[in-house]
């Protein structure tokens, strides 16, 4: 979770890294208290989502919680019931039968008690044999920001929407900061997992100075908890962690796991929302049981130049297992990227990503993430594009669907790589090498890829489109979601969103895209979820019937649109 940004200081720290530290005061969420509470007198319907996650109006952001109890997926999330910038937070809460389309119930959580009065914020849900769901979450108890930890449980373990929730004064709250613990930055406590020795437990996030710390605490009875003597995991210069996630994947496949699952066929996910650069990294590793430790491999770097689960906006994520299905799934919030007075005017901000399955790759190096198979059914009139060449400066249209509301899928094969650019070691930051090359700048093999939400005269685009590089040993292959020409509006935040797609083009020359439109997102999923972007984009001419898609292809290379489906997308429903 998140509070105000003040004045930031930059500190370079080693060669690439620059820290922005504030001032004493957690980065959190920019505070507007004369935004807070002015309350929304109407919706403006143009860039809302039809089957991206939002509430009819109002501010959202870090999904809670999330779980599925008696035939019921649950999402809670942060919620200002009063406006459309944050505050006045809540815990919202929403049911589907599908992950896709949602009713809203009454707000789970709000502040009532001495423990969260001044706040009630992240957390999570364990479903607790023999006892059922128990929320865990982190309650502000003062104007000072001071943090604890609390539960809250269902009024009635039979309802499946689960409707109710108390939050016992008995045990409550369940952790408070121990000396040696920052108790204002002490939040967001995990899902809890149960060890053979009989124990839960639980992180909780937090830092010293500017190192990133995720405390350990046990509990027999899920009652009462003890710190353990050494953190999970820390790192240094990595500030605040935010929302940390820990679960077990999968060696070999990609059916997901219970939290709580041990043994030789698994590894370790560990994944925190860095509070400075605010996006969310992880790590793959190894947790050992005795010392309750968590080391990451040595092919995860840990830390600002590590794995992401996406390159663009998407935040204080929060994976969970599914044991209908067998998976494990991945929510995260996607905020605006457009001003806070037009988040008050459009009376809305904040969307939650698609639902992704996520399992360990094959190459045990990093997660895949996939949109959840739910997502096909709203899948409308399907075009067919095969075999399509495009030489320099091609653009062909995909004619026939709703643009601005659609799904795509497109694979992309070249017959060599010898016209690759020569990839300088010193790229290290892929978001930078795409703002230098993008896609107006004609390149080697690539830049090719999508054209979404393009307007009628090319005045606004966002292209999503490979670029590969030959590199000292290998070649570099770069996913970007350039933002930049995205909007005729200029007062906003236009990044060029990108990663690195590992992938060995050796044995291979082809490339997958998948990228979901959906008005004022873009949300892309390279080499079958490899490396994934979500773009959060306001057109003003691309905007409903005018928004256009095309394949376009800027490299001297010819490139083939192998085989490229796209489907218009039917709303959800979500009310
Ligand atoms: C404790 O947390 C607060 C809020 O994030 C921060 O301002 C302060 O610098 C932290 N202190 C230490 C020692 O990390
Ligand atoms: C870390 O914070 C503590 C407590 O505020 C302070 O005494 C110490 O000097 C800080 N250390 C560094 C390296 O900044
Ligand atoms: C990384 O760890 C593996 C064992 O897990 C080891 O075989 C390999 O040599 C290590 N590589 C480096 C560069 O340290
Ligand atoms: C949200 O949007 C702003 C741009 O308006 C961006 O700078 C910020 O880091 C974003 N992400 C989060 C998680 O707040
Ligand atoms: C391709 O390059 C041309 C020439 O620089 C440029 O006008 C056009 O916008 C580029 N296409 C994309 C998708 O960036």
């Amino acid at each position: 979770m998140v509070l105000p940004k003040c004045r930031y200081i930059s500190v370079v720290f080693f060669a690439f890294v620059v820290l922005l530290i504030n001032n004493g005061v957690e980065a959190f969420h920019k505070v507007y208290p004369h935004l807070q509470s002015v309350s929304t007198i109407s919706v403006s319907g143009q860039h809302r989502t039809a089957y991206h996650f939002q509430p009819p109006k109002n501010w959202i952001n870090d999904p809670n919680g999330p779980m599925y109890y008696k035939g019921i997926y649950h999402l809670f999330y942060q919620y200002n019931p009063k406006g459309s910038v944050w505050g006045n937070i809540v815990w919202a809460h929403s049911v589907s039968k599908d992950l896709i389309n949602w009713r809203s119930l009454e707000h789970a959580l709000y502040p009532s008690k001495p423990f969260d009065k001044f706040g009630c914020w992240s957390g999570s849900a364990t479903i607790v044999p023999g006892k059922g769901p128990v929320i865990l979450y982190t309650g502000v108890v003062d104007d000072k920001q001071t943090q604890v930890q609390c539960y809250a449980i269902p009024e009635d373990l039979n309802d499946p929407l689960l409707q109710k929730w108390v939050k016992p004064d008995k045990f409550n709250p369940i952790l408070v900061a121990n000396k040696g613990v920052n108790g204002s930055a002490f939040r967001d406590p995990t899902t809890a997992w149960l060890s053979k020795d009989g124990h839960w437990k639980i992180l909780v996030g937090s830092r010293k100075n500017l190192t990133g710390i995720a405390y350990l605490y046990r509990s027999k009875d899920f009652m009462n908890w003890v710190q353990a003597k050494h953190p999970i995991h820390s790192k240094g210069a990595t500030g605040m962690w935010e929302c940390p996630d820990f679960y077990p994947v999968l060696l070999r496949g990609n059916a997901g796991l219970e939290t709580s699952e041990e043994g030789n066929h698994v590894k370790y996910v560990f994944k925190n929302s860095l509070d400075i650069t605010r996006f969310d990294y992880y790590t793959v590793g190894t947790y050992f049981k005795d010392k309750d430790r968590y080391v990451p491999d040595n092919t995860s770097e840990d830390g600002w130049g590590g794995l992401r689960y996406d390159y663009g906006n998407f935040y204080a994520s929060k994976s969970f297992f599914d044991p209908s299905k067998n998976r494990r799934i991945l929510w995260g919030w996607a905020n605006e990227s457009d001003t806070k007075e037009d988040d008050v005017r459009k009376g809305w901000a904040g969307i939650q990503a698609i639902p992704r399955t996520v399992w360990l790759d094959s190459t045990g190096r990093q997660l895949v993430q996939w949109p959840v198979e739910e997502l096909n059914n709203l899948r409308g009139k399907e075009v067919n594009m095969n075999s399509q060449k495009l030489q320099m400066g091609d653009y062909v249209e995909v004619k026939g669907i709703t643009a601005a509301q659609a799904d795509v899928e497109v694979t992309f094969s070249f017959a060599s790589l010898d016209k690759a650019e020569t990839y300088d070691p010193k790229w290290v930051n892929a978001q930078d090498l795409c703002a230098l090359k993008g896609s107006k700048l004609q390149g080697g093999v690539g830049p090719f890829g999508l054209l979404t939400l393009a307007s009628q005269n090319f005045e606004e685009f966002t292209p999503v489109f490979f670029r590969i590089f030959k590199g000292p040993d290998k070649h570099v292959v770069l996913l970007c979601s350039d933002a930049r020409s995205s909007s005729l509006k200029s007062s906003m935040y236009k990044p060029s969103f990108a990663g690195f797609v590992d992938v060995d083009l050796a044995t291979k020359r082809k490339l997958s895209l998948r990228s979901l439109i959906d008005h004022s997102v873009v949300e892309s999923f390279g080499e079958g979820g490899k490396t994934n972007i979500l773009s959060r984009v306001y057109p003003q001419l691309a905007v409903a019937n005018q928004a256009q898609l095309f394949v376009f292809n800027n490299g001297t290379e010819p490139i083939s649109v192998e085989n490229l489906k796209a489907w218009s997308m039917n709303p959800a429903d979500i009310k």
